[in-house]
């Protein structure tokens, strides 16, 4: 535990809704975290709805910082700013 950057988590909501829109970005994390030679200490995984169906797909990263309507250039953004 603590902040030694060990372990860090990629949240998608895997909802009905979300779901619709979520496989390009889902990719696309796996795909950075993978790259950037990460996939020990970086974990992508689903969550359910968070009822926020309005703003599909939703990611949270590290379980509070969640963001809505995420395009792939947003999910290379939030993963430059939050894990590389
Ligand atoms: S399905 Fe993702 S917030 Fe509801």
């Amino acid at each position: 535990m603590g902040k030694n950057n060990k372990e860090k988590v990629i949240l998608f909501c895997d909802g009905k809704k979300c779901c619709k829109y979520n496989s390009e970005i889902k990719e696309c994390f796996k795909d950075l975290v993978n790259e950037a030679g990460l996939s020990d200490s970086v974990i992508v995984q689903k969550m359910k709805c968070q009822g926020f169906c309005k703003s599909a797909p939703i990611i949270c990263i590290h379980k509070n910082e969640c963001v809505g309507k995420v395009s792939t250039e947003d999910a290379k953004k939030l993963f430059a700013q939050h894990i590389a």
